[in-house]
């Protein structure tokens, strides 16, 4: 059961590529390419066994944060498909596109605001470019049997929306006074023109957004709030504090909504800066335009000043396949041990897909029934995984890849002595603990890590 000692606490590669991620996840079951079997399809990506523990680890810890703990947000789930009114009175039919031009030699596409210059970065054609031209990002399909103007929807291409349609509905329900919040976990769907570098610009993704409702002359001080609270959470989960900044955003760069807007960004060494969450102050843009196109009032009376105010939005959203894929590489470890390199995921035990493995060190018939007790025990209270295929150091490089914190090894003294070994995927670090013990012992263990 002896395992390595290690020379160091590991460290990432300064220049880790996505290809190298890519492949692990494929070959570990974290995310696999869309539709595979036909040749793929770009911009969808499917969650394997592992990746869907760690997404709704992500999920849950958003939602915790965002919703258990506080008494001034509440959650919704809402349908993707919206009526068609909605992203008129949003803006997003008008104003929810990218400038593209097309090569003339080659025929791709390109985002007009992607080029460097005059040389098509496909086929190298110069001055073949065409008149850049909007390409509006909204997924159409049709609701009803008859593909006509008037039965036309979109896929949703932000959550957000839902949450000002209901705005009424949650105000009355759930008796609320401003501030207060509405947080959803849903897909979104954009038709990018570009998607690519692995998960970071899907077509079809995941977002969590929390729309905080309140007194226009509040929304300044929330928006540096909410720019504190979710920078703490991306530390909390275990991102380093070093690759991650806030930056404002320049006039020139606001959507249409926004008076004033943060990106969390994350320093990815493959891509440089780039966009994990933005933090915007959607202004009353968002209710007064579709109190303007419902002709419904949504106004919030104020008992104390005897008033109808518009209340204003501030706005944290993020992608979960974007937190997810910066989780990973922000975890990517390699190292070298007695002259053999170790590649470990050094996940926060709260985001890793399985928290503790069971591995008894051989299929001995005598060993199996005692794991197999050892791992009904552990089953209830921690994911787990039984593994007692090929030799116990390949079976931890494969625990260590997939970023599980603690396993478990069960030996032959432990016929004898009721313990089991305690493995530390960081540390490497072994400690014998009782298997009556074992439960408690590997909730401190994990807690501290
Ligand atoms: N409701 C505001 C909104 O949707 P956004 O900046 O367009 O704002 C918010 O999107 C977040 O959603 C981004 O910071 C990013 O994390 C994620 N996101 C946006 N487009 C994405 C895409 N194509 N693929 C993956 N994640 C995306």
């Amino acid at each position: 059961m002896a395992d390595n000692p290690s020379t160091g606490s590991g460290r990432s590669p300064s220049e880790l590529q996505f290809e190298t991620l890519v492949s692990l996840c494929k070959r570990r079951g974290f995310v696999f390419p869309g539709s595979e079997i036909y040749g793929g399809i770009g911009g969808f990506w499917d969650y394997g066994p592992l990746g869907v523990e760690m997404k709704n680890n992500i999920k849950r810890a958003w939602w915790q944060a965002m919703v258990q703990e506080r008494d001034d947000v509440v959650g919704i789930d809402a349908a993707v498909i919206m009526n068609a009114r909605v992203w008129e009175a949003s803006g997003h039919v008008e104003t929810f596109s990218d400038p593209m031009v097309d090569c003339r030699s080659c025929k791709h596409r390109f985002r007009a605001d992607h080029l460097d210059g005059d040389v098509c970065p496909e086929c190298g054609a110069v001055g073949q470019f065409t008149e850049a031209r909007q390409f509006n990002l909204m997924f159409k399909t049709f609701v009803g049997p008859v593909e006509d103007e008037a039965s036309v929807v979109y896929l949703r291409p932000e959550t957000a929306q839902a949450m000002f349609v209901n705005f009424e509905n949650v105000v009355t329900s759930m008796r609320r006074k401003l501030p207060f919040g509405i947080a959803q976990i849903g897909r979104s769907f954009r038709n990018e023109i570009t998607p690519g570098n692995f998960i970071f610009r899907d077509r079809e993704f995941e977002q969590m957004e929390m729309e905080y409702f309140c007194r226009p002359e509040e929304a300044g001080r929330w928006l540096e709030h909410w720019l504190r609270e979710r920078l703490a959470w991306f530390k909390r989960i275990g991102v380093r504090p070093e690759n991650l900044r806030a930056r404002a955003h320049k006039p020139e760069e606001l959507s249409h909504y926004s008076s004033h807007t943060y990106d969390i960004e994350y320093n990815f060494a493959a891509m440089g800066w780039s966009e994990l969450e933005g933090i915007a102050n959607r202004t009353d843009f968002d209710l007064k335009a579709h109190a303007q196109h419902s002709g419904k009032s949504l106004t919030y009376f104020d008992e104390e000043t005897n008033e109808h105010i518009v209340p204003y939005v501030v706005e944290p959203a993020v992608g979960v396949d974007r937190a997810f894929l910066v989780l990973l590489y922000d975890a990517y470890r390699e190292e070298e041990v007695r002259g053999e390199k170790r590649v470990f995921l050094q996940l926060h035990p709260q985001i890793a897909p399985i928290k503790v493995a069971v591995l008894p060190l051989s299929r001995n018939e005598k060993l199996v029934p005692l794991a197999q007790a050892v791992h009904a025990k552990l089953r209830p209270h921690f994911m787990t995984q039984y593994d007692d295929a090929q030799s116990i150091g390949r079976r931890y490089r494969r625990q260590d890849e997939i970023g599980t914190p603690l396993c478990v090894t069960i030996d032959f003294e432990s016929l004898e002595d009721k313990a089991v070994t305690i493995r530390e995927r960081d540390s490497m670090d072994q400690t014998r603990v009782a298997i009556e013990e074992l439960v408690p012992a590997l909730r401190e263990k994990l807690g501290e890590l």
